[in-house]
């Protein structure tokens, strides 16, 4: 361990590579509104959100915290197999859900809807399983390279272009899940 940066500078956060898509406060924003249209539409409900593993782990901490009801919560980890760098849609539970889902209203969160391969297949898996309904919450929607095209998302943070975002949970190559914002990474081969 070497003591903090030197002044002048960047850092992971203050990384030159990285452009700013959505601030902290945005999102927090938007968070707080998807909050409160979840806390009323599910009003008298059991709710279940099940968070996709790694991806939404952040989004999933502040979306919790802004449903105003007695809530539960679970994890599922899923890795999809890939044709080259295309996911083909299939998928394997590498974790599945700690407690059946039997009669409860549950919202899938995610962090990104790209293809909507790995998603649809997911909530095949999940529907049939006797949930009272399953409906998705994606903090970003990429719809450009979408694949399913009838993959229906009911709470979405926000759509963004066809760009390689990182931040808030998302990553390249397992880094970057931890800025407090999305930005896109301007050059993949820097670091
Ligand atoms: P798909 O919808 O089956 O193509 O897979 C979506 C998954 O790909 C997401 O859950 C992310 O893990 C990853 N992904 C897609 N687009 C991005 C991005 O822009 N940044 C980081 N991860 C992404
Ligand atoms: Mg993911």
């Amino acid at each position: 361990m070497t003591a903090g940066p030197a002044q002048g500078e960047t850092t992971e956060f203050t990384n030159p590579n990285l452009e700013l898509m959505y601030s902290a406060d945005e999102i927090a924003e938007r968070v707080r509104e998807l909050g409160a249209q979840i806390t009323a539409e599910y009003a008298g409900n059991e709710l279940v959100l099940v968070g996709v593993l790694k991806g939404s782990c952040v989004f999933l901490a502040d979306l919790m915290r802004a449903i105003d009801l007695p809530i539960t919560i679970d994890f599922m980890s899923v890795s999809s197999y890939k044709d080259g760098t295309q996911s083909t849609g299939d998928v394997e539970i590498l974790k599945d859900l700690s407690n059946p889902i039997r009669d409860k209203d549950v919202i899938v969160v995610e962090d990104i809807v790209d293809t909507g391969l790995t998603l649809t297949r997911l909530l095949e898996i999940l529907g049939s399983r006797g949930a009272r309904s399953i409906r998705l919450a994606s903090l970003l929607d990429k719809p450009e390279p979408r694949i399913k095209k009838e993959l229906k998302i009911d709470y979405t943070g926000f759509v963004i272009p066809n760009k390689f975002v990182v931040g808030f949970g998302l990553d390249v190559a397992g880094r970057y899940r931890n800025l407090p914002f999305i930005g896109v990474v301007k050059d993949p081969d820097k670091a």
